[in-house]
């Protein structure tokens, strides 16, 4: 045996004990990965070492070589019994930490609501089913044609102006966002026959400060009935149950006469405060009533205009405020709040309607 042989012996039986001390402590599959890459890896010490063979001498190279393979047979064989139970431990452990507790308390969710106009909007249907009414919609981006024209509101007619109108970028035609949901009137009449009785609730759009009565972005409610011989005692009749409905029995409502281009007797339609009773708070601002929005007899060039007859047909139709509605009914006193994603004012309006 020459001193080669001799130093070769020595450095594979120290590696050997070394690798299995190092694996006997590996616990985790990292651990396991990094002692393989260390010892029997491509770039691992005892590959190193069995390429350090070719150093030897001829005569001791064979057996040299058997000592070296033994080892890695021997260091192969422990790798894979330990893999085996350091994998089964570590899937027993994370099975442990995965582990549901079924006896713990459950966690309560967090429950939304629905947003006080999507509520109103509800109650304000099931209010006007009963009455025949039938709930349509249409949309909140709308031509000149159906926002003004149709509504005897000519690209000429000062009226127009009392609309601030946020337009919509357009070569061919003029677009806005509808300033109002009558356009909804005449859409609605163009495609039925009388007798018509809907409402229409939706998104109106007005370029407009805001203030705590003013919102760039509201809803109305929007009515309209045409058949023969409907008066404006229909009118009162069906808005005075639509305020009884809402705000209880004792409620008043007053008629004033106001102007709106595509109504011909037109009308501002106000209620007794439910707050103080008429007697003026501040939510009706001290004067005891509370104004709702517009409403009056549908004006006869409108009924042409969708193709009706005004001498057989007439019909009223009403446009009111729903947020005012809302802050009529809950005293809420800035219509800011419900645009402005306030969760107080949120959950506020939740439990007062439930
Ligand atoms: N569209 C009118 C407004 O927004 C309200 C209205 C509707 C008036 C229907 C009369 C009839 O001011």
């Amino acid at each position: 045996m020459t001193n080669a042989t001799t130093t070769f012996d020595t450095t594979l039986a120290d590696l050997r004990d070394r690798a299995l001390a190092a694996l006997a402590v590996a616990d985790d599959p990292e651990a396991m990965a990094a002692w393989e890459r260390a010892y029997l890896g491509a770039k691992g010490e005892l590959t190193g070492l069995l390429r350090g063979l070719g150093a030897l001498s001829a005569a001791e190279r064979p057996g040299a070589g058997r000592a070296a393979n033994a080892v890695k047979q021997e260091l192969t064989a422990a790798f894979a019994a330990r893999n085996e139970a350091v994998a089964s431990v570590s899937l027993e452990a994370q099975l442990a930490a995965d582990a549901i507790d079924v006896t713990l308390p459950g966690r309560a969710p967090i429950l939304g609501a629905e947003h006080p106009v999507t509520r109103m909007v509800a109650e304000l249907g099931e209010i006007f089913a009963l009455m025949g009414f039938q709930t349509v919609y249409g949309p909140e981006v709308e031509t000149g044609h159906y926002n003004f024209d149709l509504l005897n509101i000519p690209s000429d007619h000062p009226a127009r102006d009392v609309w601030d109108t946020m337009i919509v970028q357009s070569e061919r035609e003029e677009i806005v966002l509808r300033t109002h949901t009558s356009p909804m009137q005449a859409r609605t009449m163009e495609q039925t026959e009388p007798p018509v009785r809907v409402i229409v609730p939706g998104r109106a759009y007005r370029y407009e400060a805001q203030d705590a009565s003013h919102e760039w972005m509201f809803h109305q409610l929007e009515g309209l009935a045409v058949d023969e011989r409907i008066t404006l005692a229909d009118l009162k009749g069906v808005l005075t149950e639509l305020a009884r409905q809402l705000f209880g029995p004792q409620r008043k409502v007053r008629f004033r006469c106001d102007f709106f281009p595509f109504v011909e007797p037109g009308v501002d339609f106000a209620v007794d405060c439910a707050i103080c009773g008429g007697g003026g708070c501040r939510v009706c601002k001290q004067t005891g009533w509370l104004e709702m929005g517009g409403a009056g007899m549908v004006h006869p060039r409108v009924l042409r205009g969708v193709g009706y007859d005004p001498d057989r047909y007439t019909g009223f139709a009403f446009g009111l405020g729903i947020e005012r509605m809302i802050m009529m009914k809950y005293g809420v006193d800035d219509v800011r709040a419900f645009a402005g994603n306030d969760l107080r004012f949120l959950r506020r309006m939740a439990r007062l309607a439930a």
